[in-house]
């Protein structure tokens, strides 16, 4: 770490300048006078990689700055702090490694890498002193990963339960509202500029994955990637499973779930049915919201807008004050432990309720079996509700927290049964029993 007068100008390195890159270069030359208050010296941008160094930028980026070399931006030697808002693995990973190694703070925004590569990250941080800051990773503008880093650093965290997809949430939250099925909504979604023309990492759920990863790993204090994340996305839910859940009191979101066991932590994306009291099912449009069970400090609720350049930057140049404010105080923000080393546990043990609809038929004792094959399975029924529809009836049941594997074995059970003409829906159900 190189030595900072006091006063003298803290040098960045900013690497990419898109949606997010292009409001953060914006505002650093914009606030510079209360950043420089506020950091203990001036923030002065080095430099500003891109791969198209010609192409057109928002007012506010000083296009002098600009250049296609960011691995020489990055290995500079009066850059301090070096901002990377590239995004995807490579050519990130290497440019924030180098950097590292070579004593540079690093910010960053991409959890994809963080997801993939955050142990080396943390590795190549700590042993170089520097310091690795990326709030801006998940839920945006919200202050979430500081919050479980530092200020529920003294509390044990039991539960993380997270909207953290802005476009997952626009598309269910225009399923519930208007009625219409996935495709309309993805196509509105798309339209309105809360989809990518390929919307794969959202709808599929690798998105939210990537940041549950980061959120387990801070919350439990333990190590986890990307592929320990059991992962379901939304395209197979339908107008009908809205409905459905909207008949008995419930909202579907697609939610990020960290939770700790007694024998590890259940770490998965799936979309569930939450009640709609749940603090969760009035998040609308594409906003993010995290809730966080905590032993001593109960129930928390972070919420706020979680993509967007301006919210987005916000959290980056939090962060990037935060590591000017340790440069100059010459020393390393809190790194997060990760003593407890929790293993995941697989999504067969995960712990949850169900919500199953069966296509059965019409006629006495038809109940009885269907009840007997969830008992066999040591299934609990909470709630049934049937409605006739001529020959056939549709059977709505919804379980006391049951075993993932006990579910799926009952439910094999039951699309073998003569008088289940078809297992409809299965979602689970999150949000604590009663609620
Ligand atoms: N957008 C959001 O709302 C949001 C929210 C939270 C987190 N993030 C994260 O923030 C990061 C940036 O996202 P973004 O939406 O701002 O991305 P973006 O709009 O696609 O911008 C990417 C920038 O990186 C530059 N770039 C691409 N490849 C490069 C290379 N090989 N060398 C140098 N520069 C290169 C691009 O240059 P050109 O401009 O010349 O193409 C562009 O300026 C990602 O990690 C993303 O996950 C974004």
């Amino acid at each position: 770490m190189r030595a900072i007068q006091r006063g003298a100008p803290l040098r960045i390195g900013l690497l990419g300048c898109g949606t997010v890159g292009a409001q953060v270069a914006r505002l650093l030359a914009e606030q510079a006078d209360d950043l420089a208050a506020r950091a203990g010296g001036p923030l002065e941008i080095a430099g500003i990689a891109v791969r198209r160094p010609d192409a057109a930028r928002i007012a506010g980026v000083d296009l002098a700055l600009i250049t296609a070399d960011a691995a020489g931006l990055a290995g500079r030697a009066d850059v301090d702090i070096v901002v990377e808002l590239i995004g995807g693995i490579e050519p990130a990973r290497s440019l924030l490694l180098a950097a590292l190694d070579a004593g540079r703070s690093v910010v960053t925004a991409n959890k994809a890498l963080l997801a993939s590569d955050g142990a080396a990250l943390h590795k190549a941080a700590s042993a170089a002193g520097a310091d690795l800051y990326y709030e801006a990773s998940v839920a945006g503008a919200i202050p979430l990963l500081r919050a479980l880093r530092e200020s529920l650093a003294g509390d044990t965290v039991r539960r993380v339960l997270g909207i953290v997809n802005g476009t997952t949430n626009f598309i269910l939250d225009r399923m519930d509202s208007l009625g219409s099925d996935f495709a309309s909504a993805l196509e509105q979604a798309q339209r309105l500029g809360y989809a990518e023309a390929d919307p794969t990492a959202d709808v599929e759920g690798h998105d939210a994955a990537a940041k549950a990863a980061i959120l387990a790993g801070l919350a439990f204090h333990s190590e986890f990637t990307a592929a320990d994340v059991h992962t379901e996305g939304i395209t197979e839910i339908t107008a009908d499973d809205i409905a459905s859940a909207r008949s008995l009191g419930f909202v579907i979101k697609l939610l990020a779930i960290c939770e700790r066991y007694d024998n590890g932590v259940s770490v998965r994306v799936h979309p569930a049915m939450l009640p709609r009291l749940h603090p969760l099912a009035a998040v609308h449009e594409a906003y993010n919201a995290v809730f966080v069970e905590a032993e001593a400090a109960g129930r928390l609720m972070f919420y706020g807008a979680g993509a967007g350049g301006q919210p987005t930057a916000s959290a980056v140049l939090g962060d990037i004050v935060a590591v000017a404010r340790n440069l100059r105080a010459g020393l390393s923000g809190p790194e997060p432990a990760t003593y407890a080393e929790l293993p995941v546990v697989p999504m067969a043990d995960a712990l949850t309720r169900y919500y199953v609809s069966l296509d059965v038929a019409d006629r006495p004792g038809v109940l009885a079996p269907v009840a007997e094959s969830f008992a066999r399975r040591g299934v609990s029924i909470k709630a049934v509700h049937q409605e006739g529809r001529g020959e056939d009836a549709s059977l709505i049941i919804v379980t006391h927290t049951a075993r993932e594997s006990a579910l799926a074995e009952t439910v094999a059970d039951l699309s073998a049964m003569e008088s289940v003409r078809a297992v409809g829906s299965v979602l689970r159900v999150e949000g604590q029993e009663g609620e």
